[in-house]
């Protein structure tokens, strides 16, 4: 058994879990928090992304252990159902989700490209998104929430029609 202390959402956290265990593992089963979803396992659809120190991460991949000491945010820290987070709000305004599985894993991974970069373009939000299969959307709908979202977050407040910026 390994010992991790790691800050979940802005609270610290203890676990004393086998040495295998993965952060997935770690979040959905021993302090269960289950929005990051269990997909492949294998590191391929980005179900299970979380934010470690402001990167997103397959959380299937990385072992708890690895997250000893370091700041990890899931999707349970982004919004709630009371209160959501602009991401949220426009994938839903956008009809951005369909059957929702990929969804924590995709708010996931365009929070960690929104924190980093404001004002992305079309490349940037589908490079952030590259690593997130979704078998439902065709994707062109969430890259216009994202792009939505970015807007709210750098405060414009008028409305632009939504569309594909693709000159940008
Ligand atoms: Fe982690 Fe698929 S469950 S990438
Ligand atoms: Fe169904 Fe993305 S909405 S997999």
């Amino acid at each position: 058994m390994i010992d991790v202390t790691v800050t979940i959402n802005g609270v610290p956290r203890k676990a004393s879990v086998p040495a295998e265990t993965t952060l997935l593992k770690l979040l959905r089963e021993h302090f269960m928090l289950t929005g990051s979803k269990l997909g492949c396992d294998v590191g391929d659809c980005g179900a299970c992304t979380v934010i470690v120190d402001g990167k997103p991460v397959n959380s299937c991949l990385m072992l708890a252990a690895q997250v000893d000491g370091r700041e990890v945010i899931t999707i349970e820290g982004v919004g709630k159902r009371e209160h959501l987070h602009p991401i949220q709000k426009m994938f839903e305004e956008a009809g951005a989700v369909q059957c929702g599985f990929c969804g924590p894993g995709v708010i996931m991974s365009a929070k960690a490209l929104l924190d980093e970069k404001p004002d992305p373009s079309v490349a940037d939000i589908r490079d952030a998104l590259s690593g997130n299969l979704c078998r439902c959307t065709g994707y062109t709908k969430m890259i216009e929430a994202v792009q939505d979202a970015a807007r709210i977050l750098r405060g414009e407040t008028a409305a632009k029609p939504r569309q594909l910026e693709l000159s940008k």
